[in-house]
């Protein structure tokens, strides 16, 4: 077993806030071990960071209407303070535009091209004349070959699923400027993943059936079954680490290729803080590398990183690479673009102090076999019966017993009896799984230690013995306690601020996980323990809605045939409807309101009578074209005073593409005072 254990978790895309199906996926589960591991006494180096190249993120800035750069600043903070305030134990989390970084994954590649280790090719790429640029594959759209979709993408056709290439769209178009794309030679550098079948093929396929996850193993197979080939390591591309030869301008490294080196870089940045010497964690065999991923990740860490450190030669491989499958959110696929997600950092401030609650709710549902499901009625349940109605419920009576009955003090009890024996029993039971990766198992062994605690108060009754027979009472209290500090010591991987919470309540130290797998007796008598304190409170049905109906809102949204259409407003009746009072009337006579640049002053035929109607619609029209127009008007609003004018009604108008207003007008000229409805 080795000493050090290199833990990463897939760099998120600073392209967008992280959400539930990161967090169950990839980082809590990484947490957890995390943690674990440095509970075990292991030196632990846990990396992550932004991700800051690639397509998603120039995709992001033309979309929000910024620059990639802006980008990237706004989502590193937001998603570093997610992971921060949901207690996310990283060693140190960077971003892949560190100095640190472009230094190292150039080093890298200069290694791999000094030592041959790539090729070169050329190749047509589509290319916009007017741009001036090559396009990635998500740049070019066009009709699919299978389903004749016409908005497919170079890559994807997302209505039918195939995987596509770029050549194979018909009638090709650049999203850049819209025109039909030319091919153009380009040169570029291909590490020959064919080269590393071999090595692949002995280390995984060979060396790790037996430990590696089914998902992860099946899929790597499949990929060496079918045969690997050449892949370019870099990209004609404006946005990235320029490639750091003489004769590549205007090419940057592949995303794929310098984010996994990320985890490397990350590591050094660290150990220079430090005083570690990073090589001791990536280029010695006494180190164990765990990468934590969700299953789309998989190709890149069990082949394509792993050849590029085969290449180098002086990398360890990973022990380990624990991919999730992906977590869906009310039975359906969680989605950035179409917004449905929960997302983290709006659970922080819907849910002030409650991050143990998410942790455990998504531990408790992580995707580790195959796609689970989130739902807000199974949060509240698992909140309110588990984390309230067993862990707290017990922790809360002990602690309440022992301050009532023994003034706060663990009273005199018998170190043998056999019920402590659950406790170094869970303490394995969840050592051995989460050594697996099986984190739900993990889980509900702790849950079933407070299961078990509640039982044990229930049968024993100390608040009936306490009369007669205080010895038993004493006794019952004091294995009570040993469970309750076992629960502070066991749940810190996976509830750490209850944890803490609670190794305060029992005034307690945190322990090394061996003692806890070796001893029963965590907290002697004689010792004084703090106040109860609440751990979990109850979720009400109310704050569910809510967040129901946030959903709710967003499937609305989704629902617009045109994205800049405004929600639709409440409902009414249609009694509200009757009460307006719409008409077709003709303006008379129109003039500039002095001092006033929007308005116009109208004196207007409405049927009923004449009156006059003020309106801001001066900076789309002249007052002379206005005047015997019909238009229509809403006569029964209470008239109010417009810059010293009485304005008595309202006109229709809706706004043009260009922003310029347009009076709502009948088809044909109809006579004045017809009522609209
Ligand atoms: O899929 C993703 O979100 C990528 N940004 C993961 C990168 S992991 C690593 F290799 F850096
Ligand atoms: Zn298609």
């Amino acid at each position: 077993m080795s000493i050090r254990k290199i833990i990463t978790a897939a760099l998120p895309y600073a392209n967008g806030p992280v959400h539930i199906g990161h967090l169950a996926g990839v980082y809590i589960p990484a947490d957890v071990y995390a943690r674990f591991q440095r509970r075990l006494g292991k030196d632990v180096a846990f990396i992550c960071g932004s991700d800051e190249h690639g397509i998603p993120i120039t995709i992001r800035a033309k979309k929000e209407g910024i620059s990639p750069q802006d980008v990237v600043d706004k989502y590193h903070e937001i998603i570093k303070k997610s992971f921060l305030d949901l207690g996310i134990s990283f060693d140190e989390y960077s971003r892949t535009s560190s100095k640190k970084h472009y230094e190292t994954s150039q080093e890298f590649f200069k290694t791999l091209y000094e030592a041959g280790k790539f090729t070169e090719d050329i190749s047509e790429q589509y290319f916009d004349e007017q741009a001036h640029e090559f396009l990635a594959d998500r740049y070019i759209v066009g009709t699919c070959p299978n389903c004749k979709n016409e908005n497919a993408y170079g890559d994807q056709c997302e209505k039918c699923g195939s995987t596509l290439s770029p050549s194979e769209l018909i009638n090709p178009k650049s999203m850049l400027s819209g025109n039909s794309p030319i091919l153009k030679e380009t040169k570029n550098w291909y590490l020959p993943l064919n080269d590393y079948e071999a090595f692949l093929q002995k280390w995984i396929i060979e060396g790790h059936k037996e430990d590696w996850k089914p998902n992860v193993y099946g899929q790597v197979k499949s990929w060496l079954n079918d045969g690997l080939k050449p892949r370019a390591m870099t990209r004609d591309l404006n946005w990235g680490i320029p490639v750091p030869l003489p004769d590549a301008e205007g090419k940057v490294l592949y995303v794929w290729f310098d984010a996994p080196i990320g985890y490397i870089s990350f590591t050094q940045e660290w150990a220079e803080k430090n005083g570690k010497n990073w090589r001791d964690y990536w280029q010695n065999e006494n180190s164990d590398l765990i990468h934590f991923i969700g299953k789309d990740n998989i190709v890149f860490h069990c082949i394509i990183f792993p050849s590029m450190m085969k290449a180098h030669g002086q990398y360890i491989m990973p022990k380990n690479v624990p991919a999730f499958e992906f977590l869906n959110l009310e039975n359906d696929k969680i989605s950035t673009s179409r917004n449905w997600a929960v997302w983290a950092h709006e659970y922080i401030a819907d849910f002030p102090g409650q991050q143990d609650v998410l942790r455990y709710v998504l531990l408790s549902s992580a995707p580790e076999t195959k796609d689970n499901n989130f739902t807000w009625k199974d949060f509240q349940t698992k909140n309110n019966s588990e984390l309230v109605g067993i862990f707290g419920n017990f922790i809360n009576r002990v602690a309440v017993l022992i301050h009532k009955y023994y003034k706060g003090i663990i009273p005199q009890g018998n170190t043998q009896s056999p019920e402590l024996l659950e406790i170094s029993n869970t303490a394995k039971e969840i050592a051995s799984a989460l050594e697996k990766f099986e984190f739900r198992n993990a889980l509900s062994s702790l849950m079933n230690l407070a299961r078990f605690g509640n039982q044990y108060l229930q049968n024993e009754e100390p608040w009936k013995t306490i009369k007669e027979q205080p010895e038993k009472a004493a006794q019952s209290l004091f294995v009570g306690a040993q469970l309750a500090a076992a629960l502070a010591q066991l749940s810190e991987p996976f509830m750490p601020f209850s944890s803490e919470k609670l190794l305060s309540m029992f005034n307690i130290e945190r322990m090394n996980w061996s003692i806890l797998e070796n001893n029963s007796v965590l907290i002697e008598s004689g010792h004084r323990i703090k106040e109860a304190s609440l751990l979990f409170s109850k979720i009400e049905d109310e704050v569910i809605a809510e967040q129901i109906q946030k959903l709710e809102q967003t499937k609305q949204n989704n629902k617009k045939t045109n994205p800049n259409a405004e929600a639709m407003k409440e409902e009414i009746s249609f009694d509200d409807f009757a009460k307006i009072d719409l008409r077709t009337a003709t303006i008379l006579e129109a003039e500039k309101v002095e001092k006033a640049d929007k308005l116009l002053k109208f004196k207007v035929d409405t049927g009923v009578d004449i009156r006059t109607v003020v309106s801001g619609v001066a900076q789309s029209f002249k007052p002379e074209e206005l005047i015997g127009k019909q238009v229509m008007i809403l006569l029964n609003l209470a008239p109010r005073k417009i810059r010293g004018i009485e304005s008595q009604g309202m006109f229709l108008l809706t706004t043009k593409p260009d922003g310029k207003l347009s009076f709502v007008t009948p088809d044909e000229t109809v006579e004045n005072g017809i009522e609209i409805g």
